[in-house]
C-alpha cells in the first residue's frame, strides 16, 4: 500500500525524517496548497511531516487540514500518522495536530515527535555547528527507525494532552501567524542568487534589484538565514548557519 506524505519543513529536518518512511512519497504541502498535487481519491496511509512551532502546528499544516483534507472525502483513508521534529520538546503539539485532524473528521492512528538539531534563532543567536548537528542527528537515529517500523506495522499511538493545552494552542496559533519579519534582511555578502526564493516555503520572497525583499507572510523558519550559500542574511545579529541534514537543493521549490 502506497503512503504518501505531506510535508512542511523550513530547514529540512522534516524531509529527513520523512525519508525514514518506508515506499512513501513525499510531497511538501505547498504543493498541495498551491494545486499543484492533489491527494488521490483511493489513499489509504498518509502522513503528515512538519517541525513543532511555539508548541503547535506551522501555519502552513493548519492550511493543509482546512483547506485540503477539510473539503474532501476522507472515507478512503485507513491510517493517518503524525511525525513532529523538534529543537527540544513536541509538549502538545501532536494533540494539536489531532485536534486540527478531528475537525476535518479524521482520526488520528498515530502520533511521535523526534528532537532534531534546533533551527531557530530567536533565543540563542547562534547557530547549531556541524559538529552539534551530527551528534544529535545520530542520537535521533534510534527513534527515527523505531518510528518507521511502528508506521510500517500500523501501529496505534494517540497523544494525549494535558493541562492549558487549549492556551498553548491558541498561543502558538497566534504567535505562529504568518506576518512580516523586519529582522531578516540582506548583506553585503548577498549576490542574489535566489536561492533563498526558491526555498522559502511560503514563496514569501522575491528578487529584486539582485536582492532580496522579503513579503508580508514570514512563519520565521529561518530556512532563507541557514540556506543561503553566501551567508547573506543577517538576523539581530546572529551568527553562523545550521547546515542541515539535506542539502539545499532538495528543498527548492
Ligand atoms: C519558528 C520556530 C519555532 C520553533 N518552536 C519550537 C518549539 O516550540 N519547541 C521545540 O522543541 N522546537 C521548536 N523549534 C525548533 C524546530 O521545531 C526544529 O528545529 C525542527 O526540527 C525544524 O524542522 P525543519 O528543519 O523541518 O524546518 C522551532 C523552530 C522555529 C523555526
Amino acid at each position: 500500500m502506497k503512503t504518501i506524505i505531506a510535508l512542511h519543513t523550513g530547514t529540512g529536518n522534516s524531509l529527513y525524517a520523512a525519508r525514514k518512511i518506508p515506499d512513501a512519497e513525499i510531497h511538501f504541502i505547498s504543493e498541495f496548497l498551491s494545486g499543484r498535487y492533489t491527494l488521490p481519491e483511493d489513499t489509504e496511509k498518509l502522513g503528515i511531516v512538519f517541525p513543532v512551532y511555539c508548541w503547535g502546528l506551522p501555519f502552513p499544516v493548519r492550511e493543509f487540514i482546512d483547506k485540503c483534507l477539510g473539503t474532501r472525502d476522507n472515507s478512503s483513508l485507513g491510517y493517518v500518522f503524525g511525525i513532529a521534529t523538534c529543537g527540544a520538546f513536541s509538549l502538545y503539539t501532536l494533540h494539536d495536530l489531532a485536534m486540527s485532524l478531528s475537525d476535518a473528521g479524521i482520526a488520528l492512528s498515530y502520533g511521535n515527535s523526534v528532537k532534531l538539531p534546533d533551527a531557530y534563532l530567536p533565543l540563542k543567536k547562534k547557530a547549531v555547528t556541524d559538529e552539534e548537528a551530527r551528534k544529535q542527528a545520530a542520537e535521533a537515529e534510534g527513534k527515527l527507525s523505531s518510528i518507521a517500523d511502528d508506521i510500517e506495522h500500523e501501529k496505534i499511538r494517540i497523544p494525549r494532552r494535558g493541562p492549558g493545552w487549549r492556551v498553548i494552542r491558541k498561543l502558538s496559533e497566534t504567535a505562529m501567524k504568518p506576518r512580516r519579519n523586519p529582522a531578516l534582511k540582506s548583506n553585503e555578502n548577498c549576490i542574489g542568487c535566489s536561492t533563498c526564493a526558491s526555498i522559502c516555503p511560503m514563496g514569501n520572497i522575491t528578487i529584486e534589484n539582485s536582492g532580496p525583499v522579503f513579503g508580508e507572510n514570514c512563519i520565521s523558519c529561518f530556512a532563507c538565514y541557514h540556506r543561503c550559500p553566501h551567508n547573506g542574511i543577517d538576523y539581530k545579529g546572529a551568527s553562523g548557519q545550521y547546515n542541515g541534514l539535506v542539502d539545499t537543493k532538495e528543498l527548492m521549490r
